[in-house]
């Protein structure tokens, strides 16, 4: 399975902080915001990604993330020259995606829960028609609110509901076969000039061919949009970085975690970033994991 994280648009709503940087470049705490979304797709075992973003953004992004090649993955670049909506991913990446299944993610949002990379490696495996995520909202008018029958199937799905059929929200994490880029290719922009993903998922669910994963409440998910989710994806990832010891979504251990590389290029990684908590943290994750390779 491929990986797309569009990390494009315009950002209005974090202006004028993201007048001359992408919100995707945005610290949350230790980390830039892009580092959630590559972090999950990397739990869900995808190591061929595309990142698509704005012409001028591209530069920066690539300059933080690279080929990809130190963290055991292949990264390439697209850019969007206008947000012309999430759904023009899979035609910008349609020769990324070739023959594939994939997984789209968009680039700011923020996962964090137990087992996250056993749900990613159940729902992306065999993925026939398409995977949405759902998590619980008490605002459900905001989101796109899905409705699932026992089975998981989605039975509706509905953009900003004045009454809304449950408080389930699609997050934007998305799993597709690879009749998407068709999909994608013959769909008409909405009212707003944009190729929505719930259209696609809409043709999915007409298809009969469209479930949910429902992630639950004890887990978390945060859209990291406006400057309040901004500081609060902040707090909770210090919060819990603090009080666990460990990091969330530090691509170093990850890449090392799942064998995409060695101790000793983990260890590289980190002090290349010694000055820094988040670089003596890479070092030590490094140093442990080859102590327990020598004890074993
Ligand atoms: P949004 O938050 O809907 O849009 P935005 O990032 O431009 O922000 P604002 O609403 O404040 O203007 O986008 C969700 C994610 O999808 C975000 O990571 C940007 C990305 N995106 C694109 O890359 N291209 C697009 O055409 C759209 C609509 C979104």
């Amino acid at each position: 399975m491929k990986g797309i994280l569009l990390a494009g648009g315009r950002g209005t709503r974090l202006l004028p902080t993201t007048l001359a940087v992408s919100k995707q470049l945005l610290p949350v705490n230790d980390k830039p915001l892009v580092y959630f979304p590559m972090s999950v797709l990397m739990l869900a075992g995808i190591r061929d990604i595309l990142v698509i973003s704005t012409p001028e953004d591209l530069p920066q992004i690539r300059r933080l993330l690279g080929d990809g090649s130190q963290l055991g993955l292949r990264i390439g670049y697209a850019g969007q020259p206008e947000p012309n909506g999430i759904a023009e991913a899979f035609i910008l990446g349609a020769e990324h995606i070739g023959d594939d299944g994939v997984a789209l993610i968009l680039g700011d949002n923020v996962f964090h829960g137990y087992d996250f990379q056993g749900v990613l490696r159940e729902a992306c495996h065999d993925v026939d028609g398409c995977v949405l995520f759902g998590y619980p909202v008490s605002d459900p008018h905001r989101y796109g609110i899905a409705e699932t029958g026992r089975d998981g199937r989605l039975l509706s799905l509905e953009e900003k509901p004045a009454v809304p059929k449950s408080h389930q929200a699609v997050v934007g994490l998305y799993l597709y076969d690879n009749d998407v880029v068709d999909i994608a290719k013959n769909l008409v922009p909405s009212a707003r000039g944009e190729l929505e993903i719930t259209d696609v998922n809409l043709d999915y669910l007409k298809r009969g061919k469209a479930r949910l994963v429902n992630l639950g409440r004890g887990f978390a998910w945060l859209d990291a949009g406006t400057p309040e989710s901004l500081l609060q994806a902040s707090q909770y990832v210090q919060l819990l970085e603090q009080r666990q010891g460990v990091r969330i979504a530090c691509l170093e251990e990850i890449a090392l975690r799942m064998g995409y590389i060695d101790a000793e290029a983990c260890h590289r990684l980190g002090v290349a970033l010694e000055k820094s908590a988040y670089g003596q943290y890479v070092i030590s994750v490094a140093e442990q994991f080859a102590e327990q390779g020598r004890q074993s």
